[in-house]
């Protein structure tokens, strides 16, 4: 990480005190550290002891009052290679989710253009109220890398999730993002996510549970590696802004199917992530169909075109297209038949068996099978963590290819 450029923005809570050890590892690690603090943090930690470790003066106001010198937020967000939020409370993470710039450290995130870790810290009940949770999630789809905080005991005294990270752990998330952030630089990335619509009548369709959160954060860890990704998505309530990411979205599968067809030809890598419905409403009525008294009608369903199916046909030396099945009963035998009936280089395998893993969850636990029956386990895991096996799992195939 030598030389790279670090804004590591602070809150007030009380794992402030393990900042001074975070900027510690930063600066021996060759980092050049500016600190900015909320007027909370500095009731944690002193600014003195943060400008003394980081050899720079912290910033914590808009501007100096005795020398009047304003602080640029906007040219510390260009400085910066990577902002670090830590530790992130729950009123600091509700800020930057909304948008609510009252101080320094807001109104820096709001103007940087790097890659943004948060690292929460609070009590497990903050950490657990559908606010923190929905917070999170609205920083995951700014594209924030949320470092997840640990369980343990907590400075309440109660035991639970909360714990800020230690900053061993923080530097090491950090060091591996600089160390893969470039392996797809150049690559053409093509990704289904969520489910597809069938449309039965102008008010109702066939659909599925898929959230498209695991397209959505492939999308996103291809793209932070460099990737330019074309994220054909279904009608999912995500939204992704990344400078790589290209986002073409579609309700059907026969409209999935074209987007990916254009895309596909020009693409390294596909990974169909993507719920498609595998039959459609063989017409779609003109007008809503009316409840009938005596009868229920009958709806006629057609077979949908497989998309992965059809772009394995036309796979040509050295892309790579992968598939996912959800799987209940005879996973790997199953699954094992879809590389081949498909032509995929591999398949990612998740169990509705397994607690955490499947439709709408934040975590995945997934299985990778190769087209030489390589079986590949990996733990549960949140679903960045597990793109980010995902994407690490292409890039060591692509040196073998
Ligand atoms: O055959 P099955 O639906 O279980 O296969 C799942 C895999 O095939 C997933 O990668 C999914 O995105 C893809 N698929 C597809 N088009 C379909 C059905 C599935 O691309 N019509």
């Amino acid at each position: 990480m030598t030389g790279k450029h670090i804004i590591l923005g602070v809150s007030g809570g009380i794992a402030a005190y393990k900042i001074a050890t975070l900027v510690r590892l930063l600066i021996k690690a060759g980092t050049e550290v500016q600190v900015v603090m909320t007027p909370n943090a500095k009731e944690f930690i002193t600014p003195l002891t943060l400008s003394t470790l980081s050899r720079k003066p912290v910033i914590s106001e808009f501007f100096t009052r005795n020398t009047g010198e304003w602080h640029s937020h906007v040219d510390l967000g260009l400085w910066a290679d990577v902002m670090v939020v830590a530790p992130a409370t729950a009123s600091t993470i509700g800020k930057m989710a909304h948008g609510i710039a009252d101080n320094m450290l807001i109104t820096t995130y709001l103007s940087a253009k790097c890659p943004v870790f948060v690292a929460p810290a609070m009590d497990l009940d903050m950490m657990a109220h559908p606010s923190t949770t929905a917070n999170i999630a609205l920083l995951r789809s700014y594209g924030c890398h949320i470092i997840e905080p640990a369980t343990g005991e907590l400075a309440s005294h109660l035991v639970g999730k909360g714990r800020m990270e230690e900053p061993e752990n923080i530097v090491k998330a950090l060091q591996d993002f600089f160390a893969t952030r470039a392996d797809l630089a150049g690559k053409k990335v093509l990704i289904t996510a969520g489910p597809t619509h069938e449309k039965i009548d102008p008010v109702r369709f066939i659909g599925n549970y898929s959230s498209g959160k695991m397209g959505y954060a492939l999308a996103q860890e291809a793209a932070d590696r460099g990737a330019q990704v074309t994220l054909v998505s279904g009608p999912v309530a995500l939204s992704i802004k990344h400078p790589n990411v290209n986002v073409v979205n579609v309700e059907s599968a026969t409209e999935m199917l074209n987007a990916c067809t254009e895309h596909f030809a020009d693409s390294d890598i596909a990974i169909m992530c993507a719920a498609v419905a595998d039959y459609a409403p063989e017409e779609c009525a003109e007008s809503k169909i009316k409840r009938e008294k005596s009868k229920a009608p009958t709806l006629k369903l057609k077979k949908n075109p497989d998309i992965a199916a059809t772009l394995g046909k036309n796979k040509k030396r050295g892309q790579i297209l992968a598939g996912f099945a959800l799987e209940t009963d005879n996973e790997i035998v199953n699954a094992t038949d879809k590389i081949r009936r498909k032509n995929l280089d591999f398949i990612v395998l998740n169990s509705l068996r397994d607690p955490g893993a499947g439709f709408r969850t934040d975590t995945n636990k997934i299985t990778i099978l190769d087209a030489i029956g390589k079986v590949y386990p990996y733990p549960l895991k949140p679903k960045s963590g597990v793109a980010n096996d995902i994407i690490n799992y292409i890039v060591n195939i692509r040196r073998i290819k």
